[in-house]
């Protein structure tokens, strides 16, 4: 059970009307990373959801930039690796690339060839789902590798953007507005 934990850290997430664009409202996580209980709080919730739900799960592949804050640890905590997806143009070697849209732009990922197994059970973090373009082409990626998205995580979803409908993945947050 979370028994109150969700809700302390739900209590740390700040809103920000019209950033970065009139429009739009921004949720910030930094606030909970501030706050070392809170932050160690959110990788448990974190840590206890993969193993009880995706406890097959083999690599953690964390979406640029916000996704890196948590990926990592949550990897190291389960014992697995961790593969970056990034912003196109910063990783070397042999990648895969997708472009995709996002609720404020245009972007492509990129992820290296090298960090993902043919056959290997994955489960993708990030901080938030909008729209749903940047995980969307997550799991291309992930397809493009010949791996196996068994799960979309997200510790903020904005359920009135139906984000969650683009993605033909299991998709679970941790908090809605
Ligand atoms: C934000 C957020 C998600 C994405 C969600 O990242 O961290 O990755 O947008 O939006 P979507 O569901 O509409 O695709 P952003 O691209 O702003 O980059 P950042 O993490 O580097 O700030
Ligand atoms: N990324 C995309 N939309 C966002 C929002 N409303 N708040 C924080 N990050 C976002």
């Amino acid at each position: 059970s979370t028994d109150g934990r969700l809700e302390a850290v739900k209590a740390l997430i700040t809103a920000h009307p019209d950033f970065p664009k009139k429009g739009i409202l921004f949720r910030n996580i930094f606030p909970v990373l501030r706050d070392p209980k809170g932050f160690h709080t959110l990788c448990d919730l974190m840590v206890e959801h993969i193993q009880s739900k995706c406890s097959n799960v083999e690599l953690i592949v964390g979406l640029d930039s916000r996704g890196f804050l948590f990926g990592p640890i949550v990897a190291q905590r389960l014992n697995i690796g961790f593969a970056p997806v990034r912003k196109a143009g910063k990783l070397p070697g042999e990648t895969f690339k997708v472009s995709y849209s996002l609720e404020y732009g245009q972007d492509s990922f990129e992820i290296e060839k090298s960090s993902v197994k043919l056959g290997q059970k994955v489960v993708i973090i990030d901080d938030l789902i909008a729209t749903g373009g940047s995980m969307k082409a997550a799991c291309e990626l992930i397809e493009m590798a010949g791996a196996d998205v068994v799960e979309c995580y997200l510790v903020i979803e904005l359920v009135d953007l139906k984000g969650r409908d683009k993605i033909n993945k299991p998709v679970t947050s941790l908090i809605q507005y």
